[in-house]
């Protein structure tokens, strides 16, 4: 099997990479990863933008500084680092307004004579919505913000979420196909039916929905294209030396491969150090973990290897402030294989 290509030298051959991803089993450490990654471009000389694409965010706890409110801020104490948390909230509130005027609009339009109501209840309350939002969040942030940075860093949600995020561009554009197919064959109908012919052309060529949908996907287009592209994207996967998150590591290679979303590689972190843990009168708790561990990198060995970009070592504290992330950031770019932690 070949030998991993560390950090370092993969960011080195790779300088058209723009857009990257971090996903993983929650509590792996994506966000520190991140934050770690985007930390050495920031430091590089790149201009940076951090995006927090979780609902849960905390990129504020981390850099112990006020990111949150849906704007981009600047990093206090990190030239050239930009950060976001995204306010999912905002989007679903205002997706709902949008969706509930869509709605009343079409149903007068189609002379349906029902309430509105019970029908904007069931799509807002759709679970799918919320990940939608974000979705379209993103590829916000990639059409706008693209231009404006030298790199984009994305804080995924838990890896199921990200990949379904990533995945439902494919779904997206099937739906868009389908309802833009069938909105056509609405309105042609409508003029074939109509006495005035130009009043329902007229009406036609206003028609919101069909606007809509083919805006989004124009939108849709512009960020697969982005998404698919080896030289611009890169997908990183956050795994701790555990069987469980490993296993859900491999597993979603795979799926995010299906998608034909590229693979930038996987951070394995946490790595108990040998030094501290075999040291000469460390107890006996620590040896065990560090044997336990050993068997989890067999796994990664097996499972993961080529793909392994870097391996962080497990802090005697949680990572927070700037400090420890510039630490963090420079064990991932000095990580290579053979080297013990
Ligand atoms: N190498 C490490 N050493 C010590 N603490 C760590 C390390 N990596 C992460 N942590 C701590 O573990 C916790 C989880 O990390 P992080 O928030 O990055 O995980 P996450 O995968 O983003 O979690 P979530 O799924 O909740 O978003 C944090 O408190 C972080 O400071
Ligand atoms: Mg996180």
């Amino acid at each position: 099997m070949s030998e991993p290509v560390p950090l370092a030298e993969y960011l080195a051959s790779k300088p058209s990479l723009k857009f990257f991803f971090t996903g993983g089993k929650g509590g792996v450490g994506k966000t520190v990863c991140a934050a770690g990654l985007a930390y050495h471009f920031a430091e590089s000389g790149e201009k940076t933008l951090l995006a927090s694409l979780n609902p849960v965010h905390s990129l504020s706890s981390l850099f112990e500084q006020e990111l949150w409110g849906g704007v981009i801020k600047p990093v206090e104490g990190v030239r050239n680092l930009y950060a976001i948390e995204v306010d999912i909230k905002d989007r679903v509130e205002a997706y709902k307004r949008q969706l509930a005027e869509k709605l009343r609009w079409f149903l007068k339009w189609a002379d349906i004579p029902v309430k509105a109501e019970p029908f904007i209840e069931i799509a807002a309350t759709n679970p799918a919505f919320e990940e939608s939002a974000m979705f379209d969040n993103m590829i916000d942030i990639m059409l706008k913000e693209g231009e404006n940075y030298d790199k984009i860093v994305f804080d995924c949600a838990a890896v199921a979420n990200a990949v379904r995020l990533l995945g439902l561009s494919k779904i997206y554009d099937l739906w868009l196909d389908r309802m833009i197919k069938s909105r056509e064959e609405a309105l042609s109908l409508r003029v074939r039916l109509s006495f005035r012919k130009d009043k329902a052309m007229e009406e036609i060529r206003k028609d919101p929905m069909m606007r809509d949908l083919m805006d989004m996907r124009e939108r849709i287009k512009e960020a697969k294209k982005i998404f698919n592209n080896p030289d611009r994207t890169a997908f990183f996967f956050v795994t701790l030396p555990l069987a469980l998150p490993i296993s859900v590591v491999k597993r979603f290679i795979d799926m995010v491969k299906g998608f034909d979303i590229p693979v930038g590689g996987v951070f394995v972190n946490g790595v108990l150090p040998k030094a501290l843990a075999m040291r000469e009168g460390a107890e006996d708790y620590l040896k065990n973990k560090y044997m336990e561990q050993e068997g989890y990198m067999g796994m990664i060995r097996r499972d993961l290897w080529p793909l392994v970009r870097a391996m962080i070592p497990l802090y005697e504290s949680e990572i927070v402030g700037v400090k420890m992330i510039a630490k963090l950031a420079d064990d991932m770019m000095k990580w290579k294989p053979g080297v013990e932690i």
